[in-house]
């Protein structure tokens, strides 16, 4: 058992800090919002992942998991701090790093004994250094510290499932003995770790997460072409995946990736390159293609709609994929953003990111489930691959529907399918032995 503060109860924080309580460490938890530590004390989640609500409460309830605004109590018996606030985009791309920064002081300003600090925010290649200034120059007196980059892989809707079987653990310092007593409290995991230097170990974050996100801008570009010359790109993702030098994963063809991480990420490691003299040709055609993808399935409701002022479109999906109520720089936002300033009426569903949507764009109206979408509607776009609209009665939506247009941004019904029960169907990258666009 290790005493270890968490700084932030964002996705990161929340998620890290009660699994390390899970496993059997005493974590408490620091975040300067009062509001949001009050919440989480009468276990009322700020974000919606399955499975984290019942982790927390048997956690808080054992006595594991603590919640609090004061660093004092945080850091008291710590052993070890781990930093994981956000760092939103900044302009041109770069990372903002005021909350790492006001983290890094108030730490340093607190600690009472040595501390190990552990950087899990993604920050720009050289902020470990950085921090470690920060951290010396603002200690009223000299208490030593080290500093590990440990950066993080935890997917939205699977954090918990992610954290407890990572791939693999980095661990990055300059100071060895520090990433070692780091890896104490991966060891349960058994999973490999991975001990590099701090710079190396925040590059191999943005380089995963830029490479992922290639993977899914490269098939959506297949996909294109797959409509020009009416080739199937689940087919041929499919094909292409089976070669174990390529593999399966992250290669649906879509409306774009979204989310938190990969289009902050992707910008800001080319804004790094930028800053230092390169053109970094590659990640600026990931960026465009994923805005590009975004656009393509806007201009075909233009293309199929003539002109959507007017026209009352409806979406199933808010989130930026599946099992998350999160909706930062989610495809469907964007796409409806365009739809509305053009004109057209918006009714929608989403399990979970409604409220988050509604408080964004009060002119959507939003539905009881995806039946209720369909009413009226001159077509359904459809942004987000929930489990729940899977098994959707199609005749039952065909006959609501005012004109029965549907675009399927995440590939989820069968083209021929859908065609013989009369919708004009669009899917992503969908042609059909050269008989066109799908
Ligand atoms: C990502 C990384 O996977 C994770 O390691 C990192 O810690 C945070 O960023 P996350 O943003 O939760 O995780 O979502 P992820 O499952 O990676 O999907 C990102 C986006 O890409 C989503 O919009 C998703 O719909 C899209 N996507 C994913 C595709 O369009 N096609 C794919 O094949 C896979």
């Amino acid at each position: 058992m290790k005493d270890i503060c968490v700084i932030g109860t964002g996705y990161v924080g929340l998620v890290n800090g009660t699994c390390f309580a899970e496993l059997g460490n005493n974590v408490v938890t620091v975040d300067i919002d009062a509001q949001k530590v009050e919440s989480l004390k009468k276990g009322v989640m700020p974000i919606y992942e399955p499975g984290l609500e019942e982790l927390v409460e048997r956690n808080v309830q054992a006595g594991r998991l603590h919640f609090t605004t004061s660093y004092e109590e945080g850091l008291r018996n710590a052993e070890f701090v781990f930093i994981c606030v956000g760092t939103p985009e900044g302009v041109d791309g770069e990372a903002d790093l005021k909350y790492v920064r006001a983290a890094a002081e108030t730490i340093a300003k607190t600690m009472t004994h040595p501390l190990i600090v552990i950087n899990k925010s993604t920050v720009p290649v050289g902020t470990g250094d950085w921090v470690a200034d920060i951290v010396r120059n603002t200690q009223p007196k000299p208490i030593q510290f080290s500093v590990v980059s440990c950066p993080e892989f935890l997917r939205e809707g699977s954090a918990i499932n992610d954290f407890v079987h990572p791939d693999r653990t980095v661990l990055g310092s300059l100071d060895k003995s520090a990433s070692e007593a780091v890896a104490q409290l991966y060891l349960p995991l058994r999973a490999p770790i991975v001990m590099t230097d701090l710079r190396t170990a925040e590059m191999i974050k943005y380089a995963s997460n830029a490479f992922l996100a290639t993977r899914i801008s490269f098939i959506n570009e297949i996909s294109i072409i797959c409509e020009k010359l009416g080739a199937d790109v689940i087919e041929v993702a499919q094909g292409m995946g089976f070669d174990k030098r390529i593999g399966h994963h992250f290669l649906q063809a879509g409306v774009g990736y979204g989310g938190s991480c990969f289009p902050k990420d992707v910008s800001a490691l080319s804004y790094m390159a930028q800053t230092h003299g390169m053109h970094p040709q590659l990640l600026n055609a990931v960026i465009e293609i994923n805005a590009f993808q975004r656009k393509h399935v806007a201009l075909k409701l233009h293309d199929l709609l003539h002109d959507v002022a007017g026209k009352t479109v409806g979406f199933w999906g808010l989130a930026f994929k599946e099992n998350t109520d999160d909706i930062r720089e989610s495809p469907a936002l964007a796409i409806i953003e365009a739809l509305l300033e053009q004109g057209a009426t918006i009714r929608a569903y989403d399990p979970v990111a409604m409220p988050n949507t509604a408080k964004e764009m009060p002119q959507i109206i939003m539905c009881k489930n995806p039946y209720d979408v369909a009413e009226g509607v001159d077509a359904i776009v459809v942004a987000t691959p929930w489990n729940e609209f899977k098994q959707i009665d199609m005749e039952r939506v065909h006959k609501v529907m005012k004109q029965p247009i549907m675009v399927d941004g995440r590939n989820m019904y069968e083209p021929q399918k859908m065609r013989e029960l009369g919708f004009i169907y669009r899917g992503v990258g969908r042609g059909f032995n050269g008989e066109g666009v799908n």
